[in-house]
């Protein structure tokens, strides 16, 4: 595996708001390739995504500590480890070993979890740290405010942010000096990163966007009668099949962004995240090496991505088929 080793130009990169860093606008997610979120994927699957990401020019990885019990922080530690210039972002937050799992945040546990994520990653240092959906009240207590304020000195983390659950997080996050912000996002799911936008702007925060298809619903590639095997999480999300056929009948207002190059329902899907220049990093969730593929092919190559003026007309479009407030 030779980094950049494609026909394709390298993936345009984007600063992460004022950490320094900059990553590749297109993201690696590797919750689909832990086997907890969609079922089971094989070893040789993961380990093949991970590896045409790197030759594609995907810079960053996302994960948890908490995907596969950490087996996934162990596979990027040992298939990245040739590749210095690859960023990792994981998180923390979610004790495991406990039944049932329960958040945890004292400075005590993150600490140790810090420490074995390290040796799993095969690197002295995590380039983006984050808490996983703490509640408000968490991010206002002073022990954790204090141990956070020391991450960055303490050598074994480059930036520090919180993965949040809705803009209220985002807000107590920003409270608290987060300097990377991660959320959903996407066409069908945008108010949250619409209604932090200022704040996050005035914090100069980076933003890592997940769920850009909508756990693929905005591919467009479902029959009204698509159902989820057991062990996917959509099985227990979706349960109503009269929502999942609504909800693919609301595609026809993404489908009028699907002009020109952007010929695709999932490349419209990746290319109206890569609109907002508030995103560092559209962080996308393929589960084999086609859906990869795919994916870097159509999100387009840098802006306009999309027909300015059709994207301008979205909202309309949404509100008509019953997506308002989005
Ligand atoms: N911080 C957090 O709390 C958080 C939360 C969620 C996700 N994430 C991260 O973000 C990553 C992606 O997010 P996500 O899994 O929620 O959702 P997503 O990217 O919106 O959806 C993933 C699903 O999209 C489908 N898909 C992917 N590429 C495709 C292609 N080329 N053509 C058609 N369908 C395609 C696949 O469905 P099929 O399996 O049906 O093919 C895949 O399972 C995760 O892996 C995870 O690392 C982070």
């Amino acid at each position: 595996m030779s980094e950049h080793a494609s026909e394709e130009p390298p993936i345009r990169l984007r600063p992460l708001g004022a950490t320094g860093l900059d990553v590749a606008e297109l993201a690696l997610g590797t919750w689909g390739l832990s086997g907890d979120g969609y079922g089971p994927v094989s070893n040789r699957d993961a380990e093949a995504i991970i590896r045409r990401a790197v030759e594609l020019g995907v810079t960053l990885f996302e994960t948890s500590d908490a995907y596969g019990k950490g087996a996934t922080e162990s596979l990027l530690g040992r298939l990245l480890e040739p590749y210095p210039h690859t960023q990792i972002a994981t998180r923390h937050g979610v004790d495991r070993s406990e039944k049932p799992p329960r958040k945890r945040f004292d400075p005590a546990y993150l600490e140790k979890c810090l420490n074995r994520t390290l040796e799993r990653l095969r690197r002295p240092v995590v380039d983006v740290y984050l808490l996983h959906n703490p509640r408000e009240e968490t991010l206002r207590n002073g022990e954790l405010r204090a141990w956070l304020r020391g991450l960055k000195a303490s050598g074994k983390v480059r930036c520090w942010g919180v993965s949040v659950g809705n803009a209220e997080g985002g807000y107590a996050a920003l409270e608290a000096e987060a300097e990377v912000i991660e959320l959903a996002y996407n066409a069908f799911h945008s108010a949250d990163l619409a209604n932090l936008g200022a704040a996050i702007a005035e914090a100069r925060a980076g933003v890592l966007a997940h769920s850009v298809l909508a756990y693929g619903l905005l591919a467009g590639l479902w029959p009204v009668t698509k159902t989820f095997p057991e062990g996917d999480h959509r099985r227990l999300r979706w349960i109503d099949a009269e929502e999942i056929s609504t909800r693919i009948r609301q595609l026809d207002a993404l489908r009028t962004l699907q002009v020109g190059d952007a010929f695709s329902l999932r490349g419209v899907a990746v290319r109206f995240v890569l609109s907002n220049h508030l995103v560092s990093a559209a962080v996308l969730g393929p589960r084999s090496v086609l859906q990869l593929e795919q994916l870097v092919r159509e999100a387009g190559k840098g802006p306009p991505y999309l027909d300015e003026e059709r994207l301008a007309a979205l909202p309309v479009k949404l509100a008509e088929v019953g997506i308002r407030g989005w």
